[in-house]
């Protein structure tokens, strides 16, 4: 088998490394979610956070986005996102840090983005991380709405299966209020097709992508 592979998604060829890398190497349950977003971004100021090797933010920039940053936790990731960014001709920042701290940083010097992509991994694992989990979408969301002007567009994912979408878009409510913003959730999406929901097994259904606009300010 070889190390890695390229990948080809909107008009994008990904570098993606098989033993080592996350989930089968490449995050295809978003594979439509990622489709639906690009008509957001031409011309946009657009922010990958828990980028990965940066499917959202390399498709961005591929679609016309006037600049994209792309901030990760994992160096490795960052190295083949900077690599398949080089090889296509795309030009994206790339901000390695726990995205917490990288968001909240970008907030106090004042940085705004157009669009804003959160993608984390599962805050809730278990039934009893159910607590910590919500206050983690809660402050994530918060710092990404910190981060739109009016009119901005938040894409906001969970792949919790203990968080149901109801309780993400409560936690988007919860952090609109904080904040002193207004949301509207314009797309709801889910997996890929590729990444059916058994009906028996309610853990096969977990994917939540939520397209919500910043109304005010
Ligand atoms: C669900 S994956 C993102 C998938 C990616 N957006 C895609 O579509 O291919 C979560 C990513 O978050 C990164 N990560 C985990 N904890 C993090 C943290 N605290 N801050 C920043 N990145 C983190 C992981 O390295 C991983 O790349």
């Amino acid at each position: 088998m070889p190390d890695h592979v390229e990948v080809e998604e909107n008009r994008v060829r990904f570098r993606v490394p098989m033993g080592a890398g996350q989930k089968t190497g490449w995050f295809y349950d978003q594979a439509a979610n990622r489709a639906a977003f690009l008509k957001y971004v031409a011309g946009k100021r657009v922010l990958d956070a828990f980028s990965y090797l940066g499917a959202w933010g390399l498709s961005a920039a591929r679609a016309g986005a006037a600049e994209v940053a792309c901030v990760d936790s994992s160096a490795p990731a960052l190295e083949l996102l900077q690599a398949s960014a080089d090889a296509n001709g795309l030009a994206v920042t790339t901000r390695r840090g726990d995205a917490f701290d990288v968001l909240a940083a970008l907030r106090e010097a004042g940085e705004r983005f157009d669009v804003v992509v959160i993608d984390p991994p599962a805050f809730i694992k278990r039934r009893r991380d159910i607590p910590k989990g919500q206050a983690a979408y809660r402050k994530l969301n918060q710092l990404a709405m910190q981060l739109l002007p009016r009119d901005g567009i938040l894409v906001s994912c969970s792949c919790s299966h203990h968080l149901a979408q109801d309780d993400l878009i409560g936690a988007i409510q919860q952090a609109g209020r904080h904040v002193g913003r207004f949301v509207q959730i314009v797309e709801v999406g889910g997996h890929a097709p590729d990444h059916p929901i058994h009906p028996a097994i309610p853990e096969t259904r977990y994917l939540k992508a939520l397209t919500c606009r910043i109304v005010q300010d």
